[in-house]
């Protein structure tokens, strides 16, 4: 793990860990930021870009939609009108922050919020510390987008000028053995759970329960089942913001691999499957298309209205999401939600045993 120093830095104890690192100084609160990218992350995109677009379906990981602007346009997604996941979780968050940061009134420990981007959510957690917790907790936010877990993390001191935060520039699908012992509460927020197949997010908990002690919680947000009207419109929004979004991973692509796609020759479609439970989001060909794509030495071609695969969002029943846990060897202590049971935020420990 590589250290970043992202402002005038020395190396100072963190109260919490007792160890040695290089922090960026600020009167009272502690930032310091540390990265697992360290293998070449080019290199890694090709090759998922290489095995994505060249399978059956050709597709590429939704990690790519997140660099410096795609992590802007998904704070603005947050802030549309028909988008209710950001709005429904975080009015769960004002009402039980109090409750989930409990958690922290017992002795110290680490708040792991993985896939943070935006300082949005964790906000309305840490208000809900009380004069103990705020003195035990530190704050672990990990995120692939280097840009916008900065920004977040510099907005959060201004905020809360105690609190002492080390950032983390990982991927959560690789990485988790990264994150420190101890106590902790990891957060999952946003329904990012959600972006991953049944397999992969059963192996995704997993790794999480396999970092967790019996004392340690998860709090793991989830989208649930609804009309698939409301679901469409909010990958559909008439603003056209999240068809930017989707197209970006191409300008993306295009930036890090020498890439030669034209963003207008591609249409945004979303949908929701009612058979997976799922928001399939795609990019369809509006003409035949070849593209290279230097870096992955491929050529690639598309048939009009042929679909590049970029994002599923899977939404939940209880049920299923209870089938998830239990095969991860987690299970729920505490269900909270909104009026309507549109989303879910499940505090989870490891099954004992
Ligand atoms: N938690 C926030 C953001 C959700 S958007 C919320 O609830 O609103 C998904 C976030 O996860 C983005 O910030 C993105 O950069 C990050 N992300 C996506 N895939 C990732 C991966 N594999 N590793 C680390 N971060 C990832
Ligand atoms: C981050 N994730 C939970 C969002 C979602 O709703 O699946 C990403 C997103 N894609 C389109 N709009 C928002």
């Amino acid at each position: 793990m590589r250290k970043i120093n992202p402002q005038r830095v020395f190396d100072t104890p963190c109260k919490h860990s007792g160890l040695t690192r290089s922090d960026s100084f600020r009167p009272e609160g502690l930032l310091s930021v540390s990265t697992c990218m360290d293998t070449d992350f080019r290199q890694e995109m090709a090759e998922d870009v290489l095995s994505g677009m060249t399978g059956s379906v050709k597709s590429i990981p939704c990690k790519y939609l997140y660099d410096a602007y795609g992590s802007r346009l998904f704070d603005r997604i947050c802030t549309l009108p028909e988008y209710y996941p950001t709005r429904t979780e975080l009015e769960i968050l004002d009402r039980n922050a109090h409750l989930i940061m409990e958690f922290f009134t017992e002795g110290e420990g680490s708040l792991i919020e993985i896939g943070s981007g935006s300082d949005l959510k964790i906000r309305s957690l840490l208000k809900g510390l009380n004069r103990e917790g705020a003195r035990h907790v530190r704050y672990v936010p990990v995120d692939i987008c280097e840009t916008s877990l900065l920004r977040s993390a510099h907005r959060l001191l201004d905020d809360f000028p105690w609190l002492c935060i080390h950032a983390l520039v990982a991927d959560f699908t690789r990485h988790i053995n990264h994150l420190q012992d101890g106590r902790k509460l990891i957060a999952f927020l946003g329904g990012t759970f959600g972006n991953f197949t049944h397999e992969q997010g059963v192996a995704l908990l997993k790794g999480f329960a396999g970092i967790m002690s019996g004392r340690d919680r998860m709090l793991l947000g989830i989208d649930m089942l609804k009309p698939p009207g409301i679901i469409e419109a909010a990958y559909n929004d008439q603003s056209g913001v999240t068809a930017e979004f989707n197209r970006n991973i191409l300008r993306h692509v295009n930036h890090r691999l020498r890439a030669d796609f034209r963003l207008d020759d591609f249409e945004h479609l979303a949908f929701f499957d009612p058979d997976r439970e799922q928001v399939e989001m795609h990019l369809r060909a509006r003409s035949r298309i070849s593209a290279h794509i230097a870096e992955a030495g491929l050529c690639v071609s598309l048939e009009p209205g042929e679909t590049i695969l970029t994002e599923i969002s899977r939404k939940f029943s209880r049920m299923r999401a209870m089938d998830c846990f239990d095969q991860a060897g987690l299970v729920p202590v505490r269900w909270f939600t909104d009026a309507n049971a549109w989303f879910s935020l499940v505090e989870l420990a490891v099954r004992a045993g």
